[in-house]
């Protein structure tokens, strides 16, 4: 990426009547300078450039863009070619920035490495859903658990059979690097030839003498990214046998963290019941497909985490966390409820079930029924109260200790809640319950009148990226601006990151809501054309407000070309940015500033950041523009 300032600087030396004036015949009309429009074929001049705002665009076919973009669409530059030969023109030297051609080649050689370890893992759970096919035994398995041959197809079942190399049937190359890397084969290191764990009679290739499968006479989950490429796989013993469930190492492609077994195959359920439902098991999610609830996730095996969360609400506004009526499921609940909090805001649900004891849920459906299980999700216990209750779990509230030992466990949960309504309940209700007031817990108390949000005290504000609670007047337009951009060219979505993800998907509504949208869009279809888009957008399924969002945008009706609507998303990207860090500041001001250490070294990097961000979108270009 080149700076954006340096482009600012770029395009105000370059003039762009004489850019474009080299092979475009251009006669000054009022301000302007129109032409024949060099973009399609036309017999009076409708092709303008404005030096003052240093435009051209053409009333006849919508060409719209700056010098930079010209050449790109005229001379069919790179943009990177394109900046370089301007600033040779007006002698600017581009500078040398974060992306060097090196690190970039390490990109493109990293998603090509992601792409084959795709195709591998893509071409293993291929072999393993064949074998299931052809082995009794593991067949029988899964109908003696209640699933049909329909589910066992929709997650794409499988079985690995009992042998050393029994990949070796679908890779010829068994010694191909990307099998181990891909976790699906173990090579054993050392120089002991010896057989691995597996002695059998099966015949190794020659040419891999200490190579083996990792997955041997096991039933086989495949697990899938959002966008249904195989990640990795689960692997459960058919009888007794150690460990019950084998998984896959963590990858490139797969990171424990931030997949969740059955994201894929419950996305349409979790929008049509409108929540998404968390359980522990493989088998539970596929019990609970069987039986109907098809909007059920589990995490691999590891604790819950707030990425996991975070991906959750992108498809949903409610999240139910189920978990066993034992002692390990309730610890579970404890971590749960902390990777939950800092997402909890006000227009979203989080609650916790507790299945009877012995229970989990694939046992609880099939021995008491689907109607048992809806009446279970409906019982399910709210965020708040599970928070009190974790807060007050070894406390004797009747004792002076007892209430002074629940606040203290209190502070911490509550420290990770963002700002809300929600978070002003929380803090009244345990203050009620601990008997002191809701300043003691280091909260300003709710205010009588406007219900405007608690604010933090005595403590750094929480890191977790907030959503202000300000109307965005000032902000609609450049949304809505990045709405029509996005719309008119839905590619740029995915080279925004992450960062510009989370950021772009927390705005208030309609704006976070429709960016959400539009990254389950991207994910599931690829990019669109802007109309289909747009169609979408004002569909009857569609939120109501996205139909007036759509029909809002419109009226910009130009095309960004070129990295135009790029370097123009980054600035409306630093605009919100600056929103965020002076929201945050704001509100350690209105709580009586930074009083601990910790504040007053975010305090410094919250000025630090909104010095740069402002410098940054001074030299910005089109600064002026909105
Ligand atoms: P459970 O032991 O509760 O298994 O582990 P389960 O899902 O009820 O499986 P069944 O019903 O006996 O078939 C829950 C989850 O913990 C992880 C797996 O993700 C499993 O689904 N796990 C469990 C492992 O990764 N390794 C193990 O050895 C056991
Ligand atoms: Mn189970």
């Amino acid at each position: 990426m080149i700076p954006p300032a340096f482009l600012q600087d770029l395009l105000n030396r370059v003039d762009i009547a004489e850019v474009v004036g080299r092979s475009v015949t251009l006669k000054k009309s009022g301000a302007n300078l129109s032409g024949l429009c060099p973009f399609h074929a036309e017999k009076s001049p409708s092709f303008t450039v404005s030096p003052t705002k240093q435009f051209y665009h053409c009333f006849g076919c919508g060409a719209h863009g700056d010098a930079i973009g010209f050449l790109v669409e005229q001379h069919g530059m790179s943009f990177i070619d394109a900046v370089q030969e301007l600033a040779g023109q007006v002698g600017m030297t581009v500078p040398e920035d974060r992306t060097t051609p090196q690190e970039r080649e390490q990109a493109a050689a990293q998603k090509q490495r992601r792409a084959s370890l795709s195709e591998v893992l893509a071409r293993a759970a291929e072999h393993y859903r064949r074998q299931l096919r052809g082995n009794q035994r593991a067949v029988a398995y899964l109908k003696g658990r209640g699933l049909t041959g329909e589910i066992a197809a929709r997650f794409g079942l499988g079985y690995a059979h009992d042998g050393k190399h029994g990949l070796a049937s679908a890779f010829p190359a068994y010694d191909d690097p990307l099998l181990e890397e891909s976790g699906l084969v173990i090579v054993k290191d050392g120089d002991d030839a010896a057989p691995g764990p597996h002695p059998d009679a099966d015949a190794a290739p020659a040419t891999a003498p200490r190579r083996y499968d990792r997955f041997r006479d096991r039933i086989m989950f495949p697990i899938r990214s959002v966008q249904g490429d195989v990640i990795g796989f689960g692997g459960r013993v058919l009888d007794r046998g150690e460990p019950k469930y084998l998984n896959s190492p963590e990858t490139p492609v797969f990171v424990k963290g931030r997949e969740l077994y059955g994201l894929y195959e419950a996305r349409t359920a979790m929008r049509e019941r409108g929540h998404a439902l968390v359980v522990e098991g493989y088998m539970d999610v596929v019990a609970l497909a069987q039986s109907g609830f098809g909007n059920a996730v589990a995490t691999l095996g590891t604790a819950c985490t707030p990425d996991h969360v975070q991906k959750l609400f992108r498809f949903t506004e409610s999240v139910v966390f189920s978990f066993d009526g034992d002692a390990a499921g309730r610890r579970a609940a404890g971590r749960a409820l902390e990777a939950a909090l800092p997402h909890a805001t006000d227009t979203r649900t989080i609650r916790f079930l507790f299945l009877p004891e012995e229970h989990d849920p694939d046992t609880y459906v099939r021995e008491c029924g689907a109607d048992a299980f809806e009446e279970q999700i409906a019982r399910a216990v709210p965020l708040s109260r599970q928070l009190i209750q974790l807060a007050a779990d070894g406390c004797d509230l009747d004792s002076a200790e007892g209430r002074a030992r629940l606040v203290a466990q209190a502070r911490p949960l509550i420290a990770r809640l963002p700002p809300g309504v929600l978070r002003g309940q929380i803090v009244a209700q345990l203050a009620e319950t601990a008997r002191i007031a809701p300043s003691e817990l280091g909260e300003t108390p709710p205010a009588t009148s406007g219900g405007a949000g608690p604010a933090a005290r005595d403590r750094a504000p929480s890191r977790e990226p907030r959503r202000s609670r300000r109307p965005l007047a000032t902000m609609a337009s450049s949304l809505d601006r990045a709405v029509w951009m996005l719309v008119q060219r839905s590619e740029l979505w995915e080279r925004l990151g992450h960062d510009a993800h989370d950021l772009l998907s927390d705005q208030p509504p309609p704006y976070g809501d429709f960016f959400a949208w539009l990254d389950r869009i991207v994910h599931d279809q690829g990019t669109l054309a802007a109309g289909a888009l747009l169609d979408e957008m004002s569909d009857a399924a569609a939120p109501e407000a996205f139909g007036a969002l759509a029909a809002r945008v419109r009226q910009f009706h130009d095309m960004p070309v070129g990295d135009e609507a790029h370097v123009e998303m980054g600035v409306i990207l630093d605009r919100l940015r600056l929103q965020l860090v002076g929201g945050e500041l704001e509100l350690m001001l209105e709580s009586g500033g930074a009083q601990s250490d910790e504040a007053r070294t975010r305090q410094r990097e919250l000025y630090r950041q909104q010095a740069e961000l402002k410098k940054r979108l001074a030299t910005a270009p089109g600064a002026a523009a909105h």
